[in-house]
């Protein structure tokens, strides 16, 4: 840039600073005139997530100024409680003290530093945490910042580690029908939904795809959750059985497909897994990133199944949803392959930010919080006051599905798509945020609530549900600001 260019830059920059309040104007000074056209900014130069950006004029997002606990805090104090724990990342909800004076201590002490040559004792403190959760069954973790990323690991440790075993032909992946594993290239490749997924064909691998096991199918079709189980396990013997010298590893979030529709089944299908990968040679990697750190009521899902999978991905409430961190967890003897006289026998994965010290010690101050205050043990209570606020929910004419497994509760709406977000803004005039998945609605809020909180939760979904119901679908410019209005494909309907 030239110096009248760099000037000019300068001008801009401070401008934009100065309207951000970052260059310490007062909050009094700047009053709502900050947040003022803060959408209509956001609009201009942020490029939202999984966002049409064409339709953000008319339906423009949320600028939140605040939060505190499980609340959002909008401009001129308006609150919602964040049911969906912000994409499920916030556990202990917004800014838990402890996990706030952890960073602040960090942060005098050490705040970022390379891990390949050098450690330091966030990253090794909750290494060792997570180790022993595993009972020491996973006993080396790999380090990333999102939850994409700690797949990229785990499918490249799984192939490389056959190819150093000398099966270099197994470098293929399974994954279950509707799976949902994230954004980069190698977990969009075992992620199979065609929204997110058809317009980067050409630059995918494409993996296997089974049928995995669905208790709202089985339901359906009038035999019970675990012969739906043992039914999918047999399309997965049945594939590996032709295909298994070719694949490396199959890849599936243990009893709860989340983005894939909030999709429950029985611990058995686990099980069955772990037994059929172990007579084909293949690795599980279990993506815990959003059933880990105790959503489906055990700190890891496949917990409940008793089996241990070859490798575990954990990310969104690891750091209590505080800072991008995500971990792979790798059994010894993948670890064991990697070593070697050369550098170039181990695994040369690595990321600017692996390990980054103030994430880990956000992660270790989480881990902390959940095992003094016995949080995993109290979900069950919790659990039964949103379900008691709820009240006659499940029966409502207008849901089907009815589903909840430790802090997930799910639905269909009869109504599709169209009726899943009345709930929606119905839910969001009562002070309450979520962000139903297609037609299904569900809940996944931090697991820090008092009673009344609790109750208030079930009762706020269950007068949304029921204003929908009446056809009261109120609303106005309050539409959905993250689902454009344009007309859903059958894949669309899945778009959270
Ligand atoms: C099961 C699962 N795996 C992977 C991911 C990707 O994580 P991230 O969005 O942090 O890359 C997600 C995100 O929602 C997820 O739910």
């Amino acid at each position: 840039m030239t110096s009248a260019g760099q000037a000019i830059g300068a001008i801009v920059a401070s401008e934009v600073l100065e309207a951000s309040g970052l260059t310490g104007t007062t909050e009094a000074q700047d009053g709502n005139a900050t947040q003022a056209g803060l959408a209509e900014r956001s609009r201009q130069a942020v490029w939202h997530p999984c966002t049409q950006m064409a339709a953000l004029a008319a339906n423009p997002v949320v600028p939140i100024v605040a939060a505190d606990g499980p609340w959002l805090i909008g401009e001129g104090g308006m609150r919602w409680f964040d049911g969906i724990s912000s994409w499920w990342t916030c556990l202990l909800g917004h800014r838990h003290p402890d996990v706030v004076a952890a960073l602040h201590q960090q942060l005098d002490t050490l705040d970022h530093v390379m891990l390949a040559g050098l450690t330091h004792e966030p990253a090794v403190l909750l290494a060792e945490a997570l180790v022993a959760r595993t009972g020491g069954a996973l006993p080396h973790v790999s380090f990333a910042s999102d939850g994409s990323s700690a797949l990229e690991i785990a499918l490249k440790q799984s192939a490389h580690a056959w190819q150093r075993r000398g099966l270099p032909d197994k470098h293929r992946f399974v994954c279950l029908a509707d799976s949902y594993h994230g954004e980069t290239l190698g977990a969009l490749g075992v992620t199979d939904q065609g929204v997110f997924s058809r317009q980067y064909h050409s630059l995918l691998r494409g993996a296997l795809v089974v049928e995995g096991p669905d208790n709202m199918r089985a339901a359906a079709a009038g035999w019970d959750s675990e012969e739906e189980a043992v039914r999918a396990a047999a399309r997965l013997e049945e594939l590996l059985t032709a295909q298994a010298a070719q694949v490396a590893a199959i890849v599936l979030e243990p009893l709860l497909q989340g983005a894939g529709g909030m999709r429950l089944y029985h611990p058995r299908f686990l099980r069955e897994v772990r037994q059929i990968c172990d007579r084909h040679q293949v690795h599980w990697i279990a993506d815990e990133i959003a059933t880990g750190c105790g959503r489906t009521g055990t700190f890891f899902a496949v917990e409940q199944a008793g089996v241990w999978p070859d490798l575990i991905c954990l990310s969104k409430g690891l750091s209590g949803g505080m800072l991008p961190l995500s971990v792979t967890l790798s059994s010894a003897d993948l670890f064991a392959a990697f070593l070697g006289e050369q550098l170039t026998d181990g695994f040369l994965h690595s990321h600017s930010f692996s390990g980054n010290p103030l994430a880990c010690r956000a992660a270790v101050a989480t881990l902390q919080v959940l095992q003094r205050e016995d949080v995993l043990a109290r979900i069950p209570q919790r659990a039964s006051w949103i379900r008691q606020g709820m009240a006659d929910l499940p029966d409502h004419p207008g849901i089907s599905g009815w589903r909840q497994l430790g802090m997930v509760w799910a639905f269909e709406m009869r109504g599709g798509v169209a009726a899943a977000r009345a709930v929606q803004v119905e839910a969001r005039q009562r002070g309450l945020w979520i962000r139903p998945l297609g037609a299904t609605v569900y809940l996944m809020p931090p697991f820090l609530l008092d009673e009344p909180t609790c109750r208030w939760l079930g009762a706020t979904l269950r007068q949304a549900v029921e204003a929908v119901g009446h056809g009261s679908v109120g609303g106005g410019g309050l539409a959905d600001v993250r689902t454009p209005p344009v007309a859903a494909t059958p894949d669309e309907v899945r778009i959270a």
